[in-house]
């Protein structure tokens, strides 16, 4: 059975989930407020990085089955399952999600909803969210109890988005009748067999944060084993690898360096805490609080160590810093370790030069302060050090004899673990790394 679907909110997960669900036979009307994106995207021009999204754009477009538009009326006309993938970014000055792009998705979306349908939430938000929507829409759609709607959160990585949508581990449901599960069983038919998770809607919106929040708490796992390693002089790239033998602890994302950023967990730990603190389970989430405070820790730690080899102080000193985005394969720098590192050595003084193969554009907007080299090797000219803080594999492969030959000393601090500290040390560079002696 082939749906026609719409998506609203064309995002990192709404473009995504546009173009895969095309690809999986749907016809697909994507929706953003965003006129000029629409208008790019309309035109196969995709506004982020991501790998294999692009040609599955294009695909969709010749082939007719995905459209874009800014009108919510033609949306609702044309829908008969209404994907929500708006964003949900943390509140200014706050911990809690900003839900009010979602608020006003649905308030713009229901006054035309004139026919059965259903709506499918896929954003992260607080628990409690779908139910409020869910009064919303019987409330403001003349089709009223005709308008179901079920809760289906994603879990695609960036970097990874093509793939996790079309190959996803598992897909969760939260709905109340027979027939939002038949549709959505329905419409994910033609991935073949994945596990369904059918609850309710508090349980399908507390697995996402609840995924994530697990996720944090493991990579801050092995960086507070950092912070002990170095008081220790032991060595925690040695410690994870042992660690990861063990088949109950796991070797994913157990990868010690300058933490996590991005646009999901940072938010979606404070959010949860938020959330919990207003359902009065506030210290069930204390630890959350603490794995926040590693996270941001290895930050300042990073900033320490590049003063350390830069003699005690930045003043007139020149930092490379090679990395931008928040991970690798994504040109995303919301909370990036990596920016918020750089920024802030400037701020102390240094004069930083800061490459990445796809970010630089959105780093330039978000911290104009720096300096932006076209190349690794452009960066690094004259540099007193240099840091890794973003492990694209370009970056991996780097020769270190080459760069050593442009660098003013060789200085290099390894963020991420990316690095052979032999092969750095063999060409004469001081190799430093938080957590390794
Ligand atoms: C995350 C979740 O993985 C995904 O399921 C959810 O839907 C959205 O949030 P994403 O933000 O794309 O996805 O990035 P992810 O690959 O999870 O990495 C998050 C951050 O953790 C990155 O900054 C990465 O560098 C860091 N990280 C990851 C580590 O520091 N160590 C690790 O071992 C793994």
């Amino acid at each position: 059975m082939r749906y026609r679907m719409t998506v609203i909110g064309s995002g990192y997960l709404g473009i995504t989930h546009a173009a895969c669900m095309a690809e999986l036979g749907h016809e697909v009307l994507a929706l953003d407020i965003d006129a000029d994106r629409i208008r790019r995207l309309g035109a196969g021009q995709l506004p982020i990085h991501e790998a294999g999204l692009e040609a599955l754009l294009r695909r969709g477009l010749d082939s007719g089955k995905l459209r874009f538009t800014t009108s919510y009326q033609e949306a609702a006309e044309f829908g008969d399952v209404h994907f929500l993938c708006l964003g949900t970014p943390q509140q200014q000055g706050a911990y809690a999600a900003d839900v009010s792009q979602l608020d006003a998705a649905v308030g713009a979306l229901a006054p035309h909803l004139g026919r059965e349908c259903l709506v499918v939430g896929k954003s992260t938000v607080p628990v409690g969210t779908a139910e409020r929507l869910a009064g919303a829409l019987r409330r403001l759609a003349p089709a009223g109890d005709r308008v179901d709607l079920a809760w289906n959160p994603e879990f695609l990585r960036e970097g990874f988005a093509v793939k996790d949508t079309l190959g996803p581990d598992r897909i969760v449901l939260g709905l109340r009748t027979a027939s939002a599960e038949k549709v959505l069983r329905e419409v994910y038919a033609p991935l073949g067999d994945v596990p369904f998770v059918v609850t309710d809607f508090a349980t399908a919106e507390l697995v996402k944060v609840a995924a994530n929040s697990f996720l944090a708490t493991k990579i801050s796992y092995i960086n507070a084993m950092a912070e002990v390693c170095e008081a220790a002089g032991a060595d925690v790239v040695r410690l994870a690898e042992a660690l990861s033998y063990d088949d109950r602890i796991g070797g994913r994302f157990l990868r010690p360096g300058l933490g996590f950023g991005g646009g999901c967990l940072p938010k979606d730990i404070r959010a949860f805490m938020a959330r919990a603190d207003e359902l009065g389970a506030g210290p069930a989430l204390s630890f959350l609080r603490e794995v926040d405070a590693v996270n941001l820790r290895r930050r300042d730690r990073t900033v320490d160590l590049a003063r350390d080899l830069a003699g005690g102080s930045f003043a007139g000193r020149r930092v490379t810093v090679l990395g931008a985005a928040f991970k690798p394969d994504s040109d995303d720098i919301r909370d990036s370790p990596a920016l918020h590192v750089a920024a802030e050595i400037q701020r102390q003084g240094g004069r930083v030069s800061v490459y990445d193969p796809v970010a630089l554009d959105n780093a330039r907007k978000a911290c104009p302060e720096l300096s932006y080299a076209t190349s690794a090797t452009e960066a690094a000219r004259g540099a007193h050090v240099l840091l890794l803080l973003t492990e694209w594999r370009e970056f991996v492969r780097l020769d270190p004899a080459e760069l050593g030959a442009v660098v003013a000393v060789r200085h290099v601090l390894d963020g991420r673990h990316a690095l052979d500290p032999a092969r750095w040390r063999q060409a004469g560079w001081r190799y430093r790394a938080p957590g390794r002696p």
